[in-house]
This record gives C-alpha cells, structure tokens and sequence, in this order.
C-alpha cells in the first residue's frame, strides 16, 4: 500500500514540548522536540484502509551519547519500547521501522519516553 508521511509538525500531530528547526536535515517545517521529562510524548493520527498491521517508519534524531527508550502505543494499547539510539548529532537522522497492529481507520500513535531525559527529536512517521 502507499505510504502516508505524518509530519512531527503537522497540526494532526501531538508534539508536547515544541516544534523546532533549528536543526538541519528534517522533512517539512520542523521537527517536534519532546519536553525532556517522562510526560514529554508525541502522537500521530494514522489512517489506515484496514485492520492488520502496518509497517511504521519514524524518523529521529539523538545527539546525545545515551539511548532514549519510548513506549509505543497503538490506540491506547502499549505494543512495544523502542529504542532511539545515539545518532551522533542532532543533525543525523535515522529511520526506525517498527510493524504494528492498526484497525481500519484512524488510528493514534503515541510515543512515550521511559526516562527524563525525554523523546529523541522527532520528524515524522511513515505509514
Ligand atoms: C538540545 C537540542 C534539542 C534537543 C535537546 C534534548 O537542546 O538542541 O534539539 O531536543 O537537546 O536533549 O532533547
């Protein structure tokens, strides 16, 4: 199926802390720079033509030395903890693919960090 590009910045998506582009490399206006806290999440609105899995591509960036881990939840329901290694800079984006269970239709994705250092800087998720 095509692939849908969810932008970080885009209204349709939840960016706690703000979205920034100071920053080079990211996809449209800017990329959505978590809250450095626990609370700090993201959340993506996705469609999808049916229920079964979806293959989700999220593109991020982690400057610092240190992984920052984040639950993924689909709907409310925890699928997984993803691991946002070190990019090398903020500067450096890379692309984590995750498959997950989605229902036909809308569909939210939310990105939770498990420690305070927060979110790595996020710029969109493909679906
Ligand atoms: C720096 C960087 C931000 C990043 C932040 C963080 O302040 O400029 O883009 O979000 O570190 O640690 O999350």
């Amino acid at each position: 199926a095509a692939t849908t590009r969810y932008e970080a910045e885009s209204s349709a998506t939840v960016c706690t802390g703000t979205v920034d582009s100071d920053w080079t490399g990211y996809s449209g206006s800017g990329f959505c720079n978590g809250a450095n806290a626990t609370s700090g999440y993201a959340q993506f609105t996705v469609n999808a033509a049916g229920a079964g899995t979806a293959t989700l591509g999220i593109r991020f960036a982690n400057g610092t030395t240190t992984a920052r881990p984040a639950i993924l939840a689909v709907n409310g329901t925890t699928v997984t903890t993803a691991s946002f290694e070190a990019t090398g800079a903020w500067s450096t984006w890379a692309t984590k693919t995750l498959t997950v269970p989605v229902k036909a239709g809308s569909n939210t994705i939310r990105l939770t960090p498990t420690t305070a250092d927060g979110l790595p800087n996020l710029d969109y998720l493909d679906a």
